[in-house]
């Protein structure tokens, strides 16, 4: 007797903590580690009274977990940067589209999926950096970067990167297969060493003397302008420049920060109030204040190391366009020997 009332006493809490869950829950399945996230996870907590338990780790961890799991996946969003892993999660199945109209009306249509599997919240440029004192007439478009006048000058990272895979896909969708395939080549004869390490070491060769040109996103050196990077002072910076590639033309690659909802959300209704969350003014703004990046949404306020770079016309090509170059990217990225 005793037994059985406890067992259903246990039945009446178990369901009760689970109903109060569903309404108050949210399972954040995230890439995404930068310092202000933090900020941005409770002000949502403190505006909608919705707990968020986060799951971190790297995005194809992620993606594979949420395929493990299948329909029973606790995954409520799934966040992440570069436009190539919101693709990959949408590729793999692990997403559900979801039709929103504010989201549809924030952010605009090239920087989000067509069918909504995806939403970028925050951008940044991929752009070139060179040292002033060394290199006259820097690369005025990504295409100019494999002109022979370069050689033996250019630091950029691996193929293996994801930034490059998505340039590289832009290249594709904005000068075709066989322009793009040219520049991959002509990038590599350039290239004044093996690619190595991750941006902010592209922006470091500049200061060594190791490279004359480099390419790196935004925020990389907006970071270095706010607080304090080793090997990236204001003193090393100072013969740092910077192009924003192809004003006037296409104008320059933008990438994403972004996410969707996970195919098996269980706790749909805190899914969309967070997904909605991301793209109000407020965490726009938190985008670009804690991660010198641009904001989705215009009219945003943008973060002063960001503004430091100077103001520029991105390209609008469509991501969700560009993100289907991609396995055509890593073949060429293959066959020109890219590393
Ligand atoms: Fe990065």
């Amino acid at each position: 007797m005793t037994r059985t009332i406890s067992l259903l006493l246990g039945t009446t809490v178990a369901l009760s903590a689970a109903t109060a869950a569903q309404a108050q829950e949210l399972n954040l399945y995230s890439s995404r580690h930068y310092e202000t996230d933090e900020r941005l996870y409770s002000d949502f907590t403190d505006l909608t009274g919705i707990t968020i338990n986060r799951i971190e780790g790297n995005a194809d961890e992620l993606i594979a977990r949420m395929g493990a799991e299948g329909a029973n996946s606790p995954a409520d969003v799934f966040l992440t940067v570069d436009t190539s892993r919101l693709q990959r999660a949408a590729d793999m199945g692990v997403l559900q589209p979801l039709e929103n109209a504010l989201l549809e009306e924030r952010i605009p249509a090239n920087l989000r999926d067509d069918d909504g599997m995806w939403f970028g919240f925050s951008q940044r440029a991929r752009i070139i950096f060179y040292d002033t004192e060394r290199v006259a007439n820097p690369p005025q478009t990504y295409l100019e970067l494999a002109d022979p006048a370069y050689e033996g000058m250019i630091c950029i990272r691996s193929s293996t990167n994801t930034y490059n895979q998505t340039l590289l896909a832009a290249m594709i969708e904005n000068h075709g297969e066989e322009a793009a395939r040219e520049w991959a080549a002509g990038i590599v004869a350039n290239m004044a060493r093996d690619p190595q390490g991750g941006d902010t070491d592209q922006l470091r060769g500049l200061v060594s003397g190791e490279c004359d040109i480099s390419v790196s996103n935004t925020y990389y050196m907006a970071r270095a302008i706010r607080r304090d990077v080793e090997a990236l002072s204001a003193e090393d910076r100072a013969t740092i420049g910077w192009v924003f590639p192809d004003q006037g033309g296409n104008g320059a690659h933008v990438n994403l920060s972004g996410g969707g909802i996970a195919a098996h959300a269980p706790n749909m209704e805190a899914a969309v109030a967070f997904m909605e969350y991301l793209a109000s003014e407020q965490a726009q703004e938190y985008f670009s204040a804690g991660n010198d990046e641009y904001p989705v949404v215009e009219g945003v306020a943008i973060a002063p190391s960001a503004m430091e770079l100077g103001e520029f016309e991105a390209d609008d090509v469509s991501l969700a366009a560009v993100a289907a170059n991609l396995p055509l990217a890593q073949q060429i990225f293959n066959d020109v020997g890219w590393e």
